[in-house]
């Protein structure tokens, strides 16, 4: 399978400049804007080539069914948010999915956060109107402020050294956690928040700890320690970010001295949203080349033929790993979309991961007006995609979240039963409404049979095959 149409002749840093693009703010002094870009480009490389390659054949294992991908974090990250506390909370949470998953699953998990540079946000409306006032919206923190007044909401383009800053304080911590031993499973304890010890999901993360106790003890008296095996010491944690503002990602795409390939060093995944994903536009175009790996949303509007062009011009020579197809149809409109799009991706012979965002396509209003999003509905959407990639005999292999290590009151439902009437409680988000990390775990807990199901069901379609 090869496109010979599709090289990267006429692809160049900026020949997304050409082509329409939206969601990309407009700045009213293009000369201050280019001087922070000009200078950007002086800045170090957030991630380096070599993390990235690592991370794209961690997923290609998750193509073949042999690994499954848990990306998740904040909606967007803010200035206001930006605490040790919050990264560390998030973190642990995701350890905490990622372990749940492992252990029903008996498939290593690739750990993937919408953190460290997650900041533009595509909204729905350009503006936005409180009584008799209307102001442009807020457009995420790298860009303007979320306070409702005009001088807060004009694009600043010095925001994005703060952006910059924050995402590589944020990924020097979750270095530290990664690697110095926080991650290690002889004190996956530790990683219990302190409020979940009294949530309704304790008990049931506390008898996964007591297992995976037991085992440790086990492999500790044959001689397999954290000493010996690094692997039960430290994971692998990687970073990611919707590609919306491309001013900001190509300062940050650099030249990779040992391949002459270019990497978007801003993080190590990058998706291209719903509303950007045009097959004439620039975000298509920029991220067409790009080395990272890619992840393409679809929504309800996605025409299946359209995704498997996209597809096609964002991997040419078809390379596993490189394509995460992240669907968001709406609980109830899954049995409608994903069936023809799994058909058509299978017939063009396409290599990607199908992984399941149950977030954006379940989002309403709560009769207290808050934008929300119940918890049941989430559960639903995964088991409905679950079970239809069971029926297409495909492999589901990921699942993406916005969720926070934090105890906030942003989605409906759950063990605790949050109602409409308690979301003021703690509704912190800047953008969209987040699991908070009872909620998340339970998310875990619950899907946990159907990652079981899935991956004996797929380890036995691929030997079927065989
Ligand atoms: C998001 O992931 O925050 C987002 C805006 O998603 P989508 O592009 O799927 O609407
Ligand atoms: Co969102």
């Amino acid at each position: 399978y090869n496109n010979p149409e599709l090289n990267m002749k006429n692809w160049k840093i900026n020949s997304w400049r050409k082509y329409p693009v939206k969601h990309i703010p407009t700045y009213d002094d293009e000369g201050e804007l280019n001087s922070v870009l000009n200078k950007l480009k002086t800045f170090p490389p957030l991630v380096f080539a070599g993390e990235t390659r690592h991370l794209k054949d961690q997923l290609a294992k998750v193509v073949d069914g042999k690994a499954f991908l848990l990306q998740g974090g904040d909606c967007a990250e803010s200035f206001a948010e930006f605490h040790p506390d919050n990264i560390r909370d998030t973190f642990k949470v995701i350890l905490q999915m990622a372990l749940v998953m492992t252990y029903s699953a008996s498939l290593p998990i690739v750990k993937l956060g919408r953190i460290a540079g997650q900041f533009s946000k595509p909204r729905s409306a350009p503006t936005e109107k409180q009584g008799n006032i209307e102001l442009p919206s807020y457009l995420g923190d790298n860009i303007n402020a979320i306070d409702f007044n005009e001088k807060a909401r004009r694009p600043d383009p010095k925001r994005m050294y703060k952006a910059y800053s924050q995402s590589a304080s944020t990924l020097n911590l979750l270095r530290a956690f990664s690697k110095g031993g926080f991650a290690d499973l002889n004190k996956v304890h530790l990683w219990n928040l302190d409020y979940i010890k009294k949530s309704p999901q304790a008990k049931k993360f506390k008898d996964l700890e007591d297992k995976i106790a037991d085992a440790l003890a086990f492999m500790e008296a044959c001689g397999i320690t954290s000493d010996f095996n690094n692997r039960l010491y430290t994971v692998n944690f990687w970073t990611s970010h919707e590609a919306l503002h491309l001013p900001f990602e190509e300062s940050m795409t650099r030249v990779d001295s040992t391949t002459g390939e270019y990497h978007d060093t801003s993080a190590h995944f990058v998706w291209i949203g719903d509303r950007t994903r045009q097959l004439d536009g620039g975000h298509v175009e920029f991220c067409r080349g790009i080395e990272n790996p890619i992840g393409i949303k679809c929504g309800p509007t996605s025409k299946p033929e359209e995704i498997a062009k996209i597809c096609e011009v964002l991997n040419p020579k078809n390379e596993k790993g490189k394509i995460t197809l992240i669907s968001r149809f709406g609980h109830q409109n899954v049995e409608k979309f994903l069936p023809k799009l799994i058909r058509r991706i299978k017939k063009e012979g396409l290599n990607v991961i199908w992984s399941c965002d149950p977030m954006h396509g379940n989002t309403i209003v709560s009769t207290t007006g808050f934008k929300t999003r119940p918890f049941n509905n989430v559960v639903n959407e995964v088991k409905n995609v679950f079970g239809v990639h069971q029926s297409e005999g495909s492999y589901a292999g990921g699942l993406h979240v916005e969720m926070t290590g934090q105890d906030v009151t942003e989605c409906t439902g759950g063990a605790r039963k949050i109602s409409d009437a308690d979301l003021s409680s703690r509704y912190h988000t800047h953008c969209d409404p987040r699991l908070n990390s009872d909620q998340a775990l339970e998310l875990a807990f619950l899907i946990s049979d159907e990652i079981k199901k899935n991956s004996s069901y797929s380890k036995n379609a691929i030997q079927a095959a065989s």
